[in-house]
């Protein structure tokens, strides 16, 4: 591993990736002050250590509807992973099994949900709304068939987000990949045959349903037996209806700054929410987490885990399998190292004493 950091590390990853596929995975929406913030906010936050705890094995073992993960580290559902190694989500699904780690498979993925399942390591999927529901009941028949123990709704993209250099650069999927879960379905999800604006963008605008209310996630429910996790939840009143709507967690997400520019960044929306969760069902972040101690951070505001996006990426564009592995140790061992520093002696028994209050936190 020749990176110290995250950010050593997306400057390696940049020189692997075809420039406008590097911009896809990079960009925000609009001016990208989601994005960015969604990183600074984290450097805000001051800690509050404790001294001689007595520390020297520290716990990270959580248990999330009712599986255990060794650490609280789940890697986002992010799309086309192909763009970054030829084995695409293959590889990211072996990684994820070899750590130990929880996989979240994105809808738009290269590889099947089949194939990816061949790691055997604990697998989501993150579904995505189809105007034709024939569709959207095909994939999850197919997650269950496949040994997926929860789906993944992404409630925070009705429409694509306007990602200025996605426009820019007409990105497209490269010819020799594929929305590998769709391809029996749409020729025209050949989103290498679109040159026009943002081919993904058009995708979004045909093919998934726009109009989703708190309705047609009873009606998922009703299709299902696998725990439902509403992705992209940011304001409070969500919160609130996401507990009468009974599923089984949420995920506040802002879609790492992709979807609504100036939207909140997901560390400030956390405390705000946790009051209304307030412990009823699991509460998990992502957006901007480059740091053991952001990890730390989330959990002390009161989530029980984290996803990481990009930096999966990075990892799998750098080194393939072992890029990743190396990513997830890198944030497993830092937050060890950060929770013997801030004195913690178990994951589950972090709370907000250890973070400076300062005037406008709505904690
Ligand atoms: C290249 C890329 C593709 C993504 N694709 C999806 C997707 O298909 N479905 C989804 O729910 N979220 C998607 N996301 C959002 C991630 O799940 C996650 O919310 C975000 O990346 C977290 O922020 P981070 O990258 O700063 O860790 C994508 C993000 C990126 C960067």
């Amino acid at each position: 591993m020749n990176w110290l950091n995250l950010s050593e590390l997306e400057n390696l990853a940049k020189k692997q990736i075809e420039p406008t596929a590097f911009d896809y995975i990079a960009s925000g929406a609009n001016d990208e002050i989601t994005l960015n913030n969604n990183v600074e906010a984290y450097k805000k936050i001051q800690l509050l250590p404790r001294r001689l705890s007595s520390n020297a094995n520290p716990i990270t073992k959580i248990n999330i509807i009712g599986q255990d993960m060794s650490y609280p580290i789940i890697i986002a559902p992010t799309a086309f992973h192909g763009l970054a190694n030829k084995k695409a989500e293959n590889a990211t699904a072996q990684a994820a099994q070899q750590t130990d780690t929880t996989m979240v498979l994105s809808t738009l993925s290269n590889t099947t949900i089949e194939d990816a399942a061949q790691s055997n390591a604990n697998m989501w999927f993150q579904l995505y709304i189809f105007k034709d529901k024939k569709i959207t009941l095909e994939l999850i028949k197919k997650a269950e068939s496949s040994n997926y123990k929860a789906l993944v709704i992404t409630i925070d993209a009705p429409i694509l987000g306007k990602r200025e250099r996605d426009i820019r650069n007409e990105f497209h999927l490269p010819n020799h990949l594929s929305i590998a879960n769709l391809t029996e379905h749409m020729q025209e999800a050949e989103l290498g045959q679109r040159k026009s604006a943002s081919s993904l963008e058009q995708f979004f605008k045909e093919q998934l349903d726009n109009s989703l209310s708190w309705k047609d996630i009873d009606w998922l429910s009703s299709q299902t037996k696998l725990p439902i996790l509403l992705k992209g939840i940011l304001h409070p009143d969500d919160a609130k209806l996401a507990l009468q709507a009974k599923v089984s967690g949420i995920i506040v997400s802002n879609h790492g700054g992709r979807q609504l520019d100036t939207a909140i960044s997901t560390i400030e929306a956390l405390p705000g929410i946790a009051k209304i969760i307030n412990k009823e069902i699991p509460l998990l972040i992502d957006g901007g987490i480059r740091r053991g101690s952001d990890i730390l951070k989330a959990i002390a505001l009161g989530a029980d885990a984290v996803l990481i996006g990009r930096p999966i990426i990075w990892g799998l564009a750098d080194d393939g399998i072992n890029g990743i592995k190396d990513v997830i140790n890198f944030l497993r061992d830092e937050l060890k190292q950060s929770m013997q520093l801030v004195g913690c002696k178990n994951i589950n028994d972090l709370t907000a004493e250890i973070i400076r209050k300062t005037t406008n936190q709505d904690t």
